[in-house]
C-alpha cells in the first residue's frame, strides 16, 4: 500500500468540480486517509513548490495557490502515486489525453485543477507538510476485499 497527497487547487474548488473529481478516485478504489479544506498560508505554499522557485511561473503559481481555498486529500492504494498521476494526465490541460482529469476538465497549464505527489518519497514529504500524523486515519472499508486481491 502506498499513500499520495492530492490538492484540489482553487480553480477546482471555484469551478465546483471537487465532487466529480473525488468520485473518480473513489471509483478507482483508492481510499481516503485524510481530507481537509484550508486557505493555505503563503509560506507553506512556497515550501511545497520550492523546486519551482527559479521558474518564471513561480510567483504567479504561489499567488494562484493562495488565492482561494484548497482541499488536501491523502489517498491510499497499491502504487497510489503512479496510479493517481496517470489519472491526472499531462500538466497542461490542452495536451492532456481525453479520459484523464485534466484532459476532461482543463484547458490551462497553471489552472490544472489538481496536484499529486510525483513519487512515494515526495508523497511522504508533502503529507508531512500538510498533515499532522493524527489527522491520517488507518482503516479498511467493507468493499476493500473486493478491490485488491491478496
Ligand atoms: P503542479 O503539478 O501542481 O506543479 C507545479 C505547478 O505549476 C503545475 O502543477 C501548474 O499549476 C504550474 N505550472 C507548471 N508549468 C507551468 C507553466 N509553464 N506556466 C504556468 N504554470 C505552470
Amino acid at each position: 500500500m502506498e499513500r499520495t497527497l492530492i490538492i484540489f487547487k482553487p480553480d477546482a474548488v471555484n469551478r465546483l468540480l471537487v465532487g466529480r473529481i473525488l468520485t473518480r478516485f473513489e471509483d478507482k478504489g483508492l481510499r481516503i486517509s485524510a481530507m481537509k479544506l484550508q486557505q493555505s498560508p503563503v509560506e507553506q505554499v512556497k515550501k511545497h513548490y520550492e523546486v519551482h522557485q527559479r521558474k518564471p511561473f513561480y510567483n504567479a503559481l504561489v499567488e494562484f495557490m493562495t488565492g482561494g481555498p484548497v482541499i488536501l486529500v491523502v489517498l491510499e492504494g497499491p502504487h497510489a502515486t503512479t496510479v493517481v498521476r496517470n489519472m491526472l494526465g499531462a500538466t497542461d490541460g490542452r495536451e492532456a489525453t481525453a479520459g484523464t482529469i485534466r484532459g476532461d476538465f482543463g484547458l490551462d497549464q497553471r489552472y490544472n485543477l489538481i496536484h499529486a505527489s510525483d513519487g512515494p518519497e515526495t508523497a511522504r514529504t508533502e503529507i508531512e507538510l500538510f498533515f499532522k500524523p493524527e489527522e491520517i486515519v488507518d482503516y479498511t472499508r467493507a468493499p476493500d476485499r473486493w478491490i485488491v486481491s491478496k
